[in-house]
């Protein structure tokens, strides 16, 4: 009798499971869901969000009957864990969200297949070191969103695969210091965010080999006058750098150098 009352409430629960997904114009919403209702997930739209619920690991599985998904969102869903292959059916797929979950590290593999990739939002993660993180298979990635995990350190080699970004996003880390040629191997890069730090020390040559680089944004940092050097050296397409709430004022700059650029504060 017990076991009978346990099924059913299973059964009613299961369903609870699959009615709490919803269609909305152009995108499915799912509320609570598990890894089990992968295999059977019948999503018509094409934008797919999960929200909250215990999505911990996202299974190779998962995902096998989505191909046509070309937006996925898992927002505060815990997940930890991309399994390997877990998107590479998801040939479609243009963005992908994964903001406020608690990825540490992403293993080779998991971005296999993901081409067709353009945007890939990370904000709000555990994520300390970008070497943790395996960007093999985005070949086609135009924005990277690294904005509010617990980053304070980078070395070239950890944006290899990633010589099409146009936007990187770092704002809201821990960066006190930046390195000289950070970031030499993104030639295409157009937008480099490093707002929200507690940046002090910016070497020289730090922004080395960022030809394309338009848009600069260091507001809400610690920088002094005497930290400002970087401003004289070659960059050569950069149209604004944003320098607001430093410890310095933005007039002295202005007038003592002679830039071809503006200066936001
Ligand atoms: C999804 O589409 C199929 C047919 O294309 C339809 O039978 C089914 O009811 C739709 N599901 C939802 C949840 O809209
Ligand atoms: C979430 O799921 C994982 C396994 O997928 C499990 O180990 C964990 O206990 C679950 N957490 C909660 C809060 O249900
Ligand atoms: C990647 O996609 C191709 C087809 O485009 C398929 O043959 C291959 O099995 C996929 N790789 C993985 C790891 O799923
Ligand atoms: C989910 O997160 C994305 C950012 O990745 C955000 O644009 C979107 O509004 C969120 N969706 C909901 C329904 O909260
Ligand atoms: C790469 O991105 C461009 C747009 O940025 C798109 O036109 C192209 O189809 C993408 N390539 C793949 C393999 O999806
Ligand atoms: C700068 O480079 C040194 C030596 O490679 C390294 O230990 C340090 O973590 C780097 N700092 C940043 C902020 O990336
Ligand atoms: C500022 O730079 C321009 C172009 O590089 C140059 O023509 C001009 O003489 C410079 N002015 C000063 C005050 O250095």
């Amino acid at each position: 009798m017990r076991n009978l009352s346990l099924i059913t409430f299973l059964a009613v629960a299961s369903q609870l499971t699959v009615q709490s997904c919803r269609n909305f114009p152009g995108i499915t919403i799912c509320v609570g869901l598990t890894p089990k209702s992968g295999p059977h997930l019948e999503v018509n739209e094409t934008s797919f969000a999960v929200l909250h619920g215990n999505m911990s690991v996202l299974q190779a599985t998962f995902f096998n009957r989505l191909t046509h998904l070309e937006r996925l969102y898992f927002n505060t869903t815990n997940v930890w864990k991309i399994e390997k292959g877990a998107l590479a059916s998801l040939h479609k797929l243009k963005v992908l969200g994964l903001t406020g979950n608690k990825i540490t590290s992403i293993e080779e593999g998991a971005f296999s297949n993901c081409s067709s990739l353009e945007t890939l939002d990370l904000t709000g993660n555990d994520i300390e070191f970008v070497s943790n993180v395996n960007w093999k298979g985005l070949d086609n990635l135009s924005n990277l969103i690294l904005r509010h995990n617990f980053i304070s350190t980078i070395s070239p080699s950890d944006f290899q695969h990633l010589e099409q970004l146009k936007l990187l996003d770092l704002s809201m880390n821990y960066f006190e210091h930046l390195n000289s040629s950070s970031f030499h191997v993104l030639k295409n890069l157009r937008i480099l965010n490093l707002a929200k730090n507690l940046i002090e020390t910016i070497e020289s040559g730090t922004f080395n080999g960022l030809v394309n680089l338009e848009e600069l944004h260091l507001e809400s940092n610690h920088l002094t006058k005497t930290e400002t050097g970087f401003l004289k050296e070659t960059l050569p397409k950069v149209k604004q750098v944003y320098l607001g709430k430093n410890k310095f004022t933005c007039e002295g700059v202005r007038s003592e150098m002679n830039l071809t650029y503006s200066i936001l504060c």
